[in-house]
Formats: structure tokens, sequence, C-alpha cells
């Protein structure tokens, strides 16, 4: 793809990049929100990606992301190619340089679910396609679209700018993108962690040790595991200082009336949730949960077709 300056000249046009969700400017963030909703209601009926492949490179478990970009692909017309690190050239020791270079001749776009944020930089550097992140050790954007849909939905009289959410946990990769994406909106975030498990502030929204603290007014209240992919080596500490930070019915009835409990999933009902919530009435989770493959639609066609 070219494009000219203005000089006359013809330059590249450069891959649009979803590595952190911060590549997103408010008003995008809005428009791409507004075609979830439309494509929710009406899932098949547009193609945007006919004749497009995208490779879905997965480095750790996955039941949602699969699912939902695997599946949205194929509704938008498109061909997820998935990919395991165990039968690519990869793990013999090809470096991501070539591998960047090949997938660009082959595919349109690149999704990774891997550890380091440095594997999918150097894909977005090396390779000339879309590169969208899956959840890496920092950041979980693709999820914060449909957390930020999931509010908009349950919440339609109000814009974003006018809510609170409180994440009650770890200060993980879900909390960043949810502070991340959620100030890009205008949300008011609040996050509770105990001490040792705080997010850094620069990812924005107000920190506190005290969940109710951070349920206080709150319209949305959100857990995410207390042992993250790659973190089972201090599960036992974890447990021990995240067991005050469960979202039960007590702390949700600190939080604004009517507001809704939010998990991006999978849950360990009893740790970081309680059955009660998990499966009750005042739970969006899993209409948060289908919302994945709306939201990812909607960044897809952004990235490939906008
Ligand atoms: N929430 C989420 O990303 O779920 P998976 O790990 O199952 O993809
Ligand atoms: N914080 C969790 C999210 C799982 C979807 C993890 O990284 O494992």
């Amino acid at each position: 793809m070219q494009a000219s300056c203005p000089s006359g000249a013809i330059l590249p046009r450069l891959p649009r990049h979803f590595l952190t969700g911060t590549e997103l400017s408010g008003a995008q963030l809005d428009a791409l929100l507004n075609r979830a909703l439309e494509m929710k209601a009406q899932p098949r009926a547009s193609r945007p990606l006919e004749g497009r492949s995208v490779a879905l490179l997965f480095e750790k478990p996955s039941t949602r992301t699969r699912l939902s970009y695997e599946i949205g692909i194929s509704e938008l017309g498109g061909y997820p190619v998935l990919l395991r690190p165990d039968e690519m050239q990869l793990s013999r020791g090809e470096s991501v340089r070539d591998t960047a270079l090949v997938l660009s001749r082959h595919v349109d776009a690149i999704g990774v679910r891997t550890g380091p944020d440095a594997l999918l930089a150097e894909l977005a550097a090396e390779g000339s396609i879309p590169v969208f992140n899956m959840l890496t050790a920092l950041h979980h954007p693709s999820q914060a679209l449909a957390d930020l849909l999931t509010l908009r939905e349950a919440f339609p009289d109000r814009p974003l700018a006018e809510l609170k959410l409180a994440y009650v946990g770890d200060g993980n990769n879900v909390a960043r993108s949810l502070c991340l994406l959620g100030g890009i909106a205008g949300l008011d975030v609040a996050v509770a962690s105990p001490p040792g498990y705080a997010l850094e502030p620069e990812a924005g929204g107000a920190r506190t040790t005290d969940p109710f603290e951070a349920v206080a007014g709150a319209h949305a209240v959100y857990a995410d595991v207390w042992v993250s992919m790659g973190d089972e080596a201090t599960a036992d500490a974890r447990r021990a200082a995240l067991a005050p930070y469960r979202i039960d019915d007590a702390l949700l009835d600190g939080a604004a009336p009517g507001a809704i409990a939010l998990h991006c999933l999978p849950a360990h009902p009893g740790e970081e949730i309680t059955a009660e919530v998990l499966y009750g009435s005042r739970q969006r989770i899993w209409d948060q949960a289908e919302n994945r493959r709306h939201a990812q639609k909607a960044l897809l066609e952004f990235l490939l077709a906008g």
C-alpha cells in the first residue's frame, strides 16, 4: 500500500498496530465501540476481510481469545491461520525478523499471545503488516475493548466518561489495559491491590489498598485471576496476599446502586470471585466473554480495512 506526501513523493503506508491499545485516539476508540455494537446486532452483515488471512500465534493457553478471534475472522469473511510455537521454525532458532518477513508475504495481519511484549514490538518493527496483542505479560488490550463494550451495553444512557470502574486484585496486564484504554475513553478507573501487587501510577487511574474505597460510587466491579499465566511460582504468596480482595456480594453492595460485576475469565470461584457473584443476577461476565468477538471484529476491520 502506498500514500503520497505533500511533496508528491510516494511513501509506503505504515501498517496500523494494536500493541498496547494506546495507539487508538479517543475518537477512534469511540467509533470502534459503536461499530462493535453494530456488528453484534448483525454479526454477518459485512465481510471486510473477504480474501484476507490473519495469523494467530498462541504461545500461551487460551479459550476465549482463540475462539473469539478465530470465529470473528471467519464471520468477517477472512481466513484464520492458527500457529503454535512448537510447530514453527521459531522453536528451532529461526529469528523473529525472518518470521515477520515471511508472515508478511503470506498473511494480512498477525495476532500474538506471548509473555514478552518485546516479541510483539519486534514483529511489528520487522514485518510490514498489522500486529495485534492477544495478551502479553504486561498488556491485554483485546480484553479491555470487550470490557468497555460491555459497559456501553450495560449503561446505554451514560457515556463512558460518566462511569466509574473499580478493579480489585493483582495489578496485572488486565488491570493495566483497563487503566490505559479506560483513560482514553474518559472512564474513571480505581485499582485496589495489596502492597507489593500495585499497578504503576503511570498507567492512569487511582490506586488504593482498600477494596471498599475503590468500589465506592463504582458502576462496575472487576476481578481477574490472582495467579496469571507465568506467575505460578509465586502462587501461594499471591493467594495469601490477595485473599481480602475477593469480589463478593458485600463488596458489590458497597458500589453504586445497579453496579455490575465483570471478570475477564477464566474464573476460580471461591478465590477472586464468589460463585454467587459469578453466576448471579448482577454479573455481566458472560456477555463480556461474548463481547470479545464483537469488539475484536471491529478492531480487525479498523486495522485491515479501515
Ligand atoms: N480472557 C481471556 O483472555 O481468556 P482466554 O485466556 O481464555 O483467552
Ligand atoms: N491476567 C491473566 C489474564 C488471563 C486472561 C493472565 O495473564 O493469565
